[in-house]
């Protein structure tokens, strides 16, 4: 049995109390739904910004009404200190996921993303820290590595951010860190990377790229590629991101205080990507007519992103279970259902 198993079973024995913030959202409402049916004690934290309810309803269809009952939500802004304190009482483990993602959405508007991104985020560390809670956890993002040329993405050596959005990541850092060296209070962050599955908004103009293409193709409408398509990405399905929260969450006091890689460690170019979903939508009997669309670079965006995941495996016991192949299979059927509501 590997270690997250035996994690999972652990907790099954016996349950603890989270708090999940941006719980509405796409990797929120998926940790929602992995320690639901783990029997877990979940608050959840969101002020709908980006999150919706009918991804907190799928949750609801998901697992049994005792599972459900274990749920508490809690609708408020991690911008308001107060809120942070009340939602995170009596709470053991922290996943703080809430944000405003997307490099574009902080270009256009860098004051609201720092806002909830910097401002929320030390809002809810100082509260955990304040409330003792066992660990801390939350959403780092591989913008960090901005401008630095090399390929895999090793934790430690990073560039210039190339956007807010990854400075306000870069941020959570910096302050996690003096946390730990301040007042002994050690969080973990994990640098994801181009997170994608079920409950990924694919509408709006801020929607991944994934989703996006896939209600596109689904549509029966153009496909957008920003450049010249060899631009590469380190994808990583949602379920690996799961089981990464959870590791890091019970890890072992020495584990802590530290940033971690969350991917795959593969490379695929958009031009692959985009035959991936075309192959898995035939599979589900979609045939794609549209030709991909190229137009010009995306300001912000880095060129080549594919991550180094030996720190996480080594140190918490990550392996992750789904490459992109697999993922965008998976997750297929799910955007076929929800598009067609
Ligand atoms: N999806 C990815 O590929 C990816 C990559 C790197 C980092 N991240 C980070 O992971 C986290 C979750 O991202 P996601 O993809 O699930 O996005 P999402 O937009 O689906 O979820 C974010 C959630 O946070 C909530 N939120 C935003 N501002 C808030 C506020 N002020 N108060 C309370 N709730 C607030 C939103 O309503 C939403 O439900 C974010 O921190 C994001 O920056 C995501």
């Amino acid at each position: 049995m590997n270690r997250f198993a035996q994690i999972c079973d652990q907790l099954k024995n016996e349950p603890k109390s989270w708090l999940v913030t941006g719980v509405a959202g796409f990797i929120g409402s998926n940790l929602l739904e992995t320690l639901l049916k783990l029997d877990q004690k979940v608050v959840g934290l969101d002020n709908f910004a980006t999150g919706h309810q009918h991804n907190l309803d799928e949750v609801q269809s998901l697992v049994s009404q005792e599972q459900w009952s274990r749920f508490q939500f809690v609708e408020g802004d991690i911008r308001d200190f107060d809120t942070c304190q009340k939602a995170v009482q009596g709470v053991d483990y922290v996943l703080h996921q809430a944000a405003l993602g997307s490099v574009p959405r902080s270009i256009e508007d860098p004051i609201t993303s720092n806002a909830a991104n910097v401002a929320g985020f030390l809002n809810m560390l100082h509260a955990a820290k304040e409330e003792n809670v066992v660990s801390f956890t939350y959403a780092a993002s591989s913008s960090t590595y901005g401008d630095h040329p090399a390929l895999p993405k090793v934790e430690e050596n990073i560039g210039n951010p190339l956007s807010p959005y990854a400075v306000t990541k870069y941020v959570n850092e910096l302050y996690a860190n003096v946390y730990a060296k301040t007042y002994g209070f050690k969080a973990i962050g994990l640098r994801y990377f181009n997170v994608f599955g079920k409950r990924q908004d694919p509408n709006g103009a801020y929607a991944a790229v994934i989703p996006k293409w896939t209600a596109a193709m689904i549509q029966g409408e153009d496909v957008f590629i920003n450049g010249d398509g060899e631009t590469s990405r380190d994808f990583c399905y949602i379920e690996n991101t799961v089981q990464m929260n959870i590791l890091a969450a019970i890890a072992p006091e020495e584990a802590k205080n530290e940033v971690y890689n969350v991917a795959v460690g593969d490379r695929t170019t958009l031009n692959d990507l985009y035959q991936a979903i075309k192959n898995a939508l035939a599979e589900s009997g979609i045939k794609v007519e549209n030709e991909v669309v190229y137009k010009d670079f995306r300001a912000g965006d880095v060129r080549h992103s594919q991550a180094d995941i030996s720190k996480a495996k080594k140190r918490l016991g990550y392996e992750p279970m789904f490459r992109v192949g697999k993922g965008v299979e998976v997750a297929m059927p799910w955007y076929k259902f929800f598009l067609s509501k």
